[in-house]
């Protein structure tokens, strides 16, 4: 039977029929795999099912040639070297669909969360400092109104347009860019610019590639609103975080919410990780259980098609 790595224990059903069609090996932990042991354990396997925590590039390609399909539980694969898995003849497969409307909620609540400075204001009760300042007064926490606000969406895709659905239940005029052209009732396309220059809120849902890396540089974070949020849940490498600590921390921007950031686990010692004005989670957008069940079952289907040599349903590859 062919060897399969998988590189986490995963949620879900579909995972128990794949020790029928192959030699699973689990990684077991503690922990995530690291880099040297992904090297390690993929040794013999023709099949990896991985996390988009596992850096796939090209130097682990090339000293796995026996390897013939990857299955990611995930929707993003920047942490797949694509381009040369389709060189080498190698399926990658992803999770899209089941993650959209968790992930839009995430968004949502970040949103919130910036525009009313939440996190901010539970740190200021659990520190004991109402009750000992004794604090209240008319510009007390005040934040930024949602109701009514325009939204930008960067990136029309399924999680951007369930994020249009919920800012209409909030009234907001939506704007949006998209790479290719899109038609979606309620939402007005515009150039990426005059997004940013018109938007009291941004949203980036947009997925990782050479075309959009370092997107927001800091000339376009220069084109935002000075009372603007800026909302991240898709990708850490769409936004320059030098330059955006550089507006928060210069009041060029009021607030951010952050699920992602370049280099995850982010280091302590990040700038952005200093600023009050930031909202932060640990890449946790589509962290429902019911929603990681279904991820952690695509991505198994797509290993056990693969093993059955049929097509992926999921894939990549052009
Ligand atoms: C994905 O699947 O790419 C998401 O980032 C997970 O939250």
């Amino acid at each position: 039977m062919p060897k399969v790595l998988v590189t986490h224990q995963l949620p879900g059903e579909q995972i128990h029929q794949l020790p029928d069609h192959c030699d699973m090996n689990v990684w077991m932990g503690p922990g995530l795999l690291p880099a040297a042991s992904l090297r390690d354990e993929l040794t013999d396997c023709e099949g990896l099912l991985c996390l988009l925590t596992d850096r796939i590039d090209k130097a682990l390609l090339d000293t796995h040639p026996q390897l013939r399909f990857i299955a990611s539980m995930s929707v993003g694969v920047d942490h797949i070297d694509v381009k040369a898995a389709t060189a080498r003849g190698i399926a990658v497969g992803n999770t899209p669909g089941v993650l959209v409307e968790t992930t839009a909620d995430a968004s949502f609540a970040l949103l919130l969360a910036a525009a009313r400075r939440l996190v901010e204001a539970d740190h200021f009760v659990r520190g004991g400092h109402w009750r000992v300042e004794n604090a209240w007064s008319p510009e007390f926490f005040t934040g930024k109104d949602v109701a009514g606000s325009t939204l930008g969406i960067v990136g029309l895709g399924e999680v951007g347009q369930a994020v249009a659905r919920r800012a209409a239940g909030f009234g907001m005029k939506v704007l949006a860019w998209n790479r290719s052209a899109r038609n979606v009732p309620g939402v007005e396309m515009v150039e990426l610019d005059d997004l940013l220059a018109d938007s009291d809120f941004v949203s980036i849902n947009v997925a990782l590639g050479e075309e959009t890396r370092n997107l927001i540089d800091a000339r376009r974070l220069g084109l935002m609103k000075r009372d603007a949020v800026l909302v991240n849940t898709a990708r850490g490498g769409i936004v320059d975080e030098v330059a955006l600590a550089e507006a928060l921390s210069h009041d060029r921007l009021a607030a951010a919410g952050l699920d992602v950031f370049e280099r995850e686990p982010v280091p302590d010692d990040h700038p952005l990780l200093s600023l009050p004005n930031v909202v932060t989670t640990p890449h946790i957008g589509s962290a429902t259980l019911a929603t990681r069940e279904k991820m952690a079952d695509m991505a198994a289907l797509n290993m056990l098609a693969a093993l059955g040599n049929e097509k992926m349903p999921n894939c990549v590859n052009p």
